[in-house]
């Protein structure tokens, strides 16, 4: 049996509506753990504590702090700066600040890494540094410090009976020390890059707790090690008042999910970040901006247009930018516009509705596509979009509404192309996110598992708020664990 007593969980489970948590003050704790550890270019989050991670979230060992925007790690009493946390591979780079300045000045101290949780990645080695060597000796890669005297670089512990004394640092394979003369500018500056560690922690079962919308927290009592527990249900009933809460940005009055700006970062989805100013709303997406044209939550509406085409359909350098429909769908009205712009090629006569001609630079003819490249209805020009793609400069596609695009095939002219793109597109509704807010919920993000999340009184659910369906997932690890 676990740190928490059944009748505990009971209560637990009785209260839980209430915000009333009876239980150890660590379980509560767990639940601080969908925060996640920033520092300057750093963020962690599960096996690491430190800062607004609690220590219960995280393995003793990989304790974070942070100084000037600076993170480092304690570990054997010997201070490692983290440079980069790589969550993919569960690697990180460390580096010795003692390390980090002149080699010659740096305190030689000895200190190996807990092998039970960290693991020198195969692409870096241990060198062996002698020194306080024989004076009178000749060393291969050796240089020489001014107080120390003469140093050593060696891969094996061969000078051990002429040298009194010796360290070890961590290198790239790639790193050759050169065979008389060692270059210590070339140490110095490949120690500052850091050396990269393997952190051998099992995320399965915390990727199990996680789907179970409960967070991870560290109890080496466990046979994992990891603790699952549900967010701390007045986090939860704070994010769940502030997602509900429309905000404005520019002159837009009514915005939610999947939109945010800082301070609301629970509340939307990660790649739709808003920058606000006096007159507008916008969002970049794959460097391309889009403003929002209107956002009506009665009346179901979501419009937006790409900034760079507001009254101008030749601007400069213009991409394709891929929208992510999983999280924000277009509505059926939606279709692709695509422009080809300075073809080599000019056509005698109007060819198609679906095609039509404007001219951005003297000389080169551009074209426009009405319909969705994939559209059947182009069968009869494919040929000629197929030769585009060979004699045209630049093509982009730009989402478009139907009924723009239909009084443009009707009347093709450059002011009918303005509008359409100047009218924008809309997009509908996120399905998970309007089953959310009908049960009450608030639509919202969780960072830590990198998914959508309804956030209900005082609970986190994945779609709806439904108390009388939903299991806490600490009651259900608990007990299937025993
Ligand atoms: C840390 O970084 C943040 C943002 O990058 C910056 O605003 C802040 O001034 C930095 N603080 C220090 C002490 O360098
Ligand atoms: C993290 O590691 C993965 C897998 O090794 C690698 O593909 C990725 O480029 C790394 N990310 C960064 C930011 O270094
Ligand atoms: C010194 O080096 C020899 C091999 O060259 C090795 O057998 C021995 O263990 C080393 N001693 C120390 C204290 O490292
Ligand atoms: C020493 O290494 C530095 C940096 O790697 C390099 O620029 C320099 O040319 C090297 N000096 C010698 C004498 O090889
Ligand atoms: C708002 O930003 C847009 C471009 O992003 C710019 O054209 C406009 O002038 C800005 N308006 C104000 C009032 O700053
Ligand atoms: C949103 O739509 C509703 C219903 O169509 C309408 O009554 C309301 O005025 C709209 N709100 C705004 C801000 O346009
Ligand atoms: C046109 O393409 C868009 C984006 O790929 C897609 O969402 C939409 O369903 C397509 N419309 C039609 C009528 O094929
Ligand atoms: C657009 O241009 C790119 C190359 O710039 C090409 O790979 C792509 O197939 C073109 N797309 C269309 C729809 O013609």
């Amino acid at each position: 049996m676990y740190s928490l007593p059944t009748s505990c969980m009971i209560l637990f489970f009785i209260f839980y509506r209430f915000h009333q948590i009876l239980c150890a003050s660590s379980e509560k704790e767990i639940g601080r753990c969908d925060a996640l550890f920033q520092c300057g270019d750093v963020t962690a989050g599960f096996p690491f504590s430190g800062r607004n991670r609690p220590e219960v979230c995280g393995h003793p060992l990989l304790r974070l702090h942070c100084i000037n925007n600076i993170t480092s790690l304690i570990i054997s009493n010997q201070e490692f700066y983290v440079l980069k946390i790589n969550k993919t591979s569960n690697t990180l780079t460390l580096a010795r600040p003692d390390l980090l300045g002149s080699f010659c000045s740096s305190t030689f101290t000895k200190v190996t890494l807990p092998t039970e949780i960290f693991e020198l990645s195969p692409t870096y080695k241990s060198v062996n540094v002698f020194y306080l060597c024989d004076p009178f000796l000749s060393y291969p890669s050796s240089s020489k410090c001014p107080e120390i005297g003469p140093i050593s670089l060696s891969e094996k512990p061969e000078y051990n009976n002429t040298c009194r004394e010796s360290f070890t640092v961590n290198l790239p394979t790639s790193f050759l020390p050169e065979e008389k003369k060692l270059n210590m500018t070339h140490l110095e500056s490949t120690l500052r890059e850091g050396f990269e560690v393997k952190v051998n922690i099992d995320e399965n079962a915390c990727q199990e707790c996680l789907s179970s919308h409960a967070f991870c927290g560290f109890d080496q009592t466990f046979p994992s090690g990891v603790k699952c527990g549900p967010l701390y249900p007045q986090d939860a009933e704070d994010i769940r008042r502030r997602c509900s809460a429309s905000f404005s940005c520019g002159d837009q009055k009514d915005l939610m999910y999947p939109f945010w700006i800082p301070g609301r970062e629970d509340c939307g989805h990660p790649d739709f970040k808003l920058e606000c100013n006096a007159s507008f709303a916008e969002l970049t997406i794959s460097s391309v901006k889009f403003r929002i044209l209107e956002m009506n939550y009665s009346s179901r509406v979501i419009r937006l247009s790409r900034s760079d085409y507001i009254s101008n359909i030749c601007p400069l350098n213009p991409v394709s930018a891929p929208f992510e429909e999983n999280v924000i769908p277009f509505a059926p009205d939606t279709e692709m516009l695509t422009i080809y712009y300075d073809c080599r090629t000019e056509l005698t006569q109007s060819v198609s509705t679906y095609v039509g001609e404007i001219s951005c630079h003297d000389d080169v003819r551009s074209y426009y596509v009405t319909r969705n490249l994939s559209s059947p209805l182009l069968s009869g020009v494919r040929g000629l979009i197929n030769d585009f793609k060979g004699i045209c400069r630049r093509n982009v596609s730009i989402p478009a509404s139907r009924p723009a695009l239909d009084t443009l095939e009707r009347t093709p002219t450059p002011d009918n192309l303005k509008k359409a793109l100047e009218e924008g597109f809309d997009l509908a509704f996120n399905e998970d996110c309007s089953l959310c807010m009908v049960s009450g919920g608030a639509c919202g993000y969780t960072q830590i598992s990198s998914r959508f999340v309804c956030y209900c009184d005082g609970w986190v659910h994945t779609n709806i708020c439904d108390h009388l369906f939903w299991e806490p997932p600490l009651l259900k690890n608990s007990v299937n664990s025993n």
